[in-house]
């Protein structure tokens, strides 16, 4: 009898366990999801992401929220509003550098989450120079999801067949194909400025071209002045550049404009390779990518983290989102659709593209630059102001006043010139 009472309680304790276990593992509720992914190829990424995630806690449900508009045009200025309201959205969409680290990290807003990357191995499997831009005062304050490359030239290879070109390495040789596309009645250089970053996107790759990697890369930190005849040079290539664009460009977002290419209408366009997500989503493969003009060698990065904000509604499901985005499994699934790379090393891949496939190499032997339009390079003051800056030269190209306001935006973010 005495053994049979010991064994049944026993049994309860493992019954009791086990429902523990299984109630532990049935997280509840929701998840607020904050980003501006709601083009082709990102809307794709961020869905295969919630896919996994579904299954893996099926009764959570998601918030999708997004404001639409590339480069977080409009999302930047609603996530202010609510994080300095005290509503955060569970997790947000942050690029990697300067903009998480200056604008969250440095004010207070984010919880560390240096334990996560300890217990699910990501310190092992992500490049240090990724490891590097979520990093502060010895804590990582976000997971990265991707690397993007900004500075691609992409173009329609059937137009450049048909008139017997090749894809420009210099701007020289670009100016001289765009002349030749005009005549033939083909856009030669494809734009959309609705949302008011494009323009800056084009212009600080035409600004690596120019003053090279380091060149570059001191523009941000003061060693490379405004006023430097680099910059000058790149503003003149730039304005002669937009005199080969669509008319209509102030009508259309990023992904909007290369219909354009995809129709055939159009030739070439500088973008990030969200672009390659984008043509996947539509099922275009008739693309080619080169670097832009004079900047081969050189890789303009980005990347897109999530974090966690303090004071956040459901923290736990934040947790484990965070290691979807952090896992294998989901770092492959979101850059096949996305077209970026994933920031961890140890991926399969054979899975993608040979666009991406190129970017992978790429990564490895060019010289890493931090893209500015894209958060890693300067805190959003700055970018917001130069954004502004470049919009407004597409209408009034004037290279001596645009130069000036270059130097005395810089000023004020700061940087002595
Ligand atoms: C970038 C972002 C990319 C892509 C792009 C266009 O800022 O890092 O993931 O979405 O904007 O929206």
């Amino acid at each position: 009898m005495k053994r049979f009472k010991g064994l049944s309680l026993l049994l309860s304790v493992l019954l009791v366990l086990s429902l523990g276990t299984l109630a532990f593992s049935q997280e509840k509720g929701v998840i607020e999801i904050f980003s501006w992914w709601t083009a082709g190829g990102e809307a794709e990424g961020l869905q295969a992401l919630f896919d996994i995630y579904n299954r893996l806690y099926p009764d959570v449900e998601i918030i999708n929220a997004t404001v639409a508009g590339g480069a977080g045009a409009h999302a930047k200025a609603v996530l202010k509003t609510r994080m300095l309201g005290g509503d955060p959205p569970d997790t947000f969409q942050v690029h990697a550098g300067k903009e998480l680290i200056d604008t969250w990290v440095k004010t207070g807003f984010m919880e560390p989450l240096t334990d996560l990357f300890e217990s699910e191995g990501w310190v092992e499997v992500m490049p240090k120079g990724i490891l590097d831009i979520v990093s502060y005062e010895g804590d990582y304050w976000s997971v990265p999801v991707n690397i993007h490359k900004a500075n691609v030239l992409w173009y329609n290879k059937q137009i450049f067949a048909d008139n017997g070109l090749n894809p420009p390495q210099t701007f020289d040789e670009f100016f001289e194909i765009a002349d030749k596309l005009q005549e033939q009645g083909i856009i030669p250089f494809v734009l959309g400025t609705k949302d008011g970053w494009e323009a800056a996107h084009v212009f600080e790759t035409v600004l690596i071209a120019k003053l090279g990697a380091e060149g570059y890369s001191g523009l941000w930190t003061g060693e490379t002045k405004w006023s430097d005849p680099g910059v000058t040079e790149a503003l003149e290539t730039f304005k002669k550049m937009v005199t080969y664009v669509n008319p209509d460009h102030a009508a259309f977002t990023w992904d909007e404009a290369y219909e354009y290419i995809i129709d055939g209408k159009g030739a070439m366009s500088i973008m990030g390779d969200w672009v390659a997500g984008y043509f996947f989503s539509k099922e275009y493969t008739d693309f080619g990518w080169v670097p832009v003009p004079e900047t081969a060698g050189i890789f303009d990065a980005l990347s897109d983290s999530f974090g966690l904000p303090k004071g956040c509604k459901n923290r736990d499901n934040v947790i484990n989102f965070l290691k979807v985005l952090g896992s294998k499994e989901g770092q492959e699934a979101f850059n096949l659709k996305k077209g970026s790379i994933p920031a961890r090393t140890d991926i399969n891949k054979d899975l993608f593209d040979d666009y991406q496939k190129s970017v992978m190499e790429d990564w490895e032997k060019d010289v890493i630059v931090p893209s500015v339009m894209h958060g890693a390079a300067a805190a959003e003051g700055w970018v917001t102001e130069f954004k502004d800056v470049i919009a407004l030269f597409v209408a009034r190209p004037d290279i001596e006043v645009t130069q000036k306001a270059l130097v005395q935006v810089a000023e004020r973010a700061g940087v002595a010139q």
